[in-house]
């Protein structure tokens, strides 16, 4: 996955420069370009399990923050998806996610953004899930986490990502290893396991079926 569409990347820009000036800066943490390479990784592993997959996907990202994965999910990807939901806790997040992902916000909802904490989400009716996806697994305690689990339906293909960047104030379950982040993400029937090194820390990711 090495080329993006302008028309998407013209919409990332406009979340951006839609936003007030003191709130431009916030939105562009999200565009780091660790942030976009562990996005990227996301998408390849993917395109890699659900190559040869006939199924149109419904996915659900959570704490999906200004909905740059999801982007480049309905651009990149190899298998079909139906509709994309992004979960977040934070408000803000919900109007700039569904700038960044315009085009398929207007194609009838194919994209829409929420705001939910992710341990209280109701999947839509009419939406079940087949790909569940949690990029913020270190930013929610294992209560929360475990919550959210569990109210992942059977079947369904998993994604977390987690890492070891203990000094950021908001990460409060991070691991330290791909054994840690197994035993505390519960992963199991694993589909990918791997690490990706993200200058000062490392970032850790699983895909499996629940
Ligand atoms: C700052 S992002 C970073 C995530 C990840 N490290 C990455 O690189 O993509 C974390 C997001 O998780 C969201 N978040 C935290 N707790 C949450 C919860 N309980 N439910 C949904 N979203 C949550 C935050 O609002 C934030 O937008």
């Amino acid at each position: 996955m090495d080329t993006l569409n302008l028309t998407d990347i013209i919409h990332w820009f406009n979340a951006i420069r839609n936003l007030p000036e003191n709130q431009r800066y916030r939105a562009l943490e999200g565009m780091w370009d660790t942030q976009l390479h562990s996005k990227k990784w996301i998408v390849d592993e993917l395109n890699a399990i659900l190559s040869s997959d006939s199924r149109n996907h419904n996915v659900y990202v959570f704490g999906g923050w200004i909905g740059i994965l999801s982007s480049m999910l309905l651009q990149r990807s190899k298998f079909a998806i139906n509709k994309i939901r992004s979960i977040d806790i934070d408000p803000w997040c919900e109007s700039v996610a569904d700038t960044v992902c315009k085009p398929y916000e207007m194609d009838g909802w194919r994209f829409k953004a929420r705001t939910a904490d992710m341990c209280e989400f109701e999947y839509e009716h009419n939406l079940s899930p087949s790909i569940v996806i949690n990029t913020s697994s270190e930013h929610v305690d294992q209560n929360t986490y475990d919550v959210w689990y569990d109210s992942i339906p059977k079947n369904v293909l998993v994604v977390v990502q987690s890492n070891d960047f203990y000094d950021c104030s908001e990460h409060i379950r991070c691991v330290s290893s791909i054994q840690e982040f197994k035993t505390k993400n519960h992963v199991s029937n694993v589909l990918y396991e791997g690490t990706l090194d993200s200058k000062n820390y490392t970032r850790y990711m699983c895909m499996w079926i629940k």
